[in-house]
């Protein structure tokens, strides 16, 4: 099968495009054929040689949807089934997505029913899930004003969508570090960019629900910006920074407010299909701001990197 290799570290010219055996179904274990999958920072990172854990070579990518291919539970995965799998060590421990096959542990793997083409349903697994466990987290309801830390993000943009879908008076407003990317916020569904200056958000406003994604580097910074009761749910770490530092929560969260969390391993199959029971009430208007096709997934990492990011990245694979 063709896959996409890194043996070590380093840049996207790092990710080979090459041919490698199809892996061998194993007890416990089903061979889903990948239709397509989202290109998430944590990959970036991993590419880098910054997961000690993660041991070269790696095929990364650490969620698909596709089909199953082969299996050894018939009855939960027939072959054809179509499925979703995110994290549990995917694309990590063992080899991951970026491949025309890839081997999943039964238990990681969620049988799904969805109307979607395989580009839209590519958009959805970590990055949705992801918005949609800090939209609960948040307890977001129809009087709140939002701010997005880390707005132009596949998380933050796929947030946005969800919360303007359900209560689409709610102001919610995007950070960036480059002004010049305001009218992309605007078009995905803010109401407002706020410029974050190195570390520090350009603003006077207070918001009740703040989606923290630059992470433990800029939490401190959030409390100043919410609002009595507010929330503050810190479920990135674009910052690069995985630990608060220096955090006193006495003096750091501000009065009356509270910091809360979300982690996409927290996902079994009912939730997800609660998220794409949720996507198909409201309407969300979910698709790809940009679509590979598994040759290039070097060309997508460069574009998740550079300066023009934005939005939701993913690769689709072949018939
Ligand atoms: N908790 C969980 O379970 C979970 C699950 C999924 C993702 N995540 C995390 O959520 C975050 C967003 O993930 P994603 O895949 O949606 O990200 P992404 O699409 O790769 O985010 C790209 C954006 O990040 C911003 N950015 C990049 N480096 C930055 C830095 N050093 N400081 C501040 N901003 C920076 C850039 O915004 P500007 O240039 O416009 O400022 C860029 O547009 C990541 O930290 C990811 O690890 C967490």
């Amino acid at each position: 099968m063709k896959a996409v290799v890194i043996y070590q570290p380093g840049g996207p010219e790092q990710l080979t495009y090459t041919d490698v055996p199809t892996p061998q179904v194993k007890p416990g274990w089903s061979l889903v054929k990948v239709r397509g999958f989202g290109i998430n920072h944590s990959e970036i990172f991993t590419r880098r040689g910054l997961s000690p854990s993660v041991k070269f070579p790696r095929i990364l990518g650490i969620e698909c949807v596709g089909v199953i291919a082969e299996t050894t539970d018939p009855t939960r995965l027939p072959v054809g089934q179509q499925v979703v799998s995110i994290m549990g060590e995917m694309g990590r421990a063992f080899d991951g997505s970026y491949a025309e096959y890839t081997l999943l542990p039964n238990k990681r793997i969620m049988p799904i029913q969805s109307q979607l083409d395989w580009a839209t349903l590519a958009a959805i697994p970590e990055t949705y899930y992801t918005a949609w466990g800090s939209l609960h987290n948040l307890r977001i309801k129809a009087t709140d004003k939002v701010l997005v830390r880390g707005g132009t993000s596949g998380v933050g943009v796929a947030f946005t969508k969800l919360v303007k879908a359900k209560w689409p008076q709610v102001p919610v407003a995007g950070t960036s570090r480059s002004a010049k990317k305001r009218e992309q916020l605007l078009a995905a569904g803010y109401d407002e960019m706020v410029l974050d200056q190195d570390g520090h958000l350009q603003t006077d406003q207070h918001f009740d629900k703040i989606l923290e994604l630059i992470g433990p580097k800029t939490v401190k910074d959030s409390f100043r910006f919410t609002r009595p009761g507010g929330i503050v749910c810190s479920t990135g770490e674009l910052g690069d920074e995985w630990y608060l530092n220096k955090f006193d929560p006495i003096m750091d969260i501000a009065p009356d407010a509270y910091l809360t969390s979300f982690s996409s391993g927290n996902v079994d199959a009912a939730r997800f299909q609660q998220l794409l029971d949720y996507l198909g009430k409201y309407h969300v208007a979910v698709q790809p701001e940009k679509v590979f096709d598994l040759a290039h997934v070097a060309d997508a990492h460069r574009y998740l990197e550079s300066k023009r990011s934005f939005g939701k990245v993913v690769v689709v694979g072949n018939d």
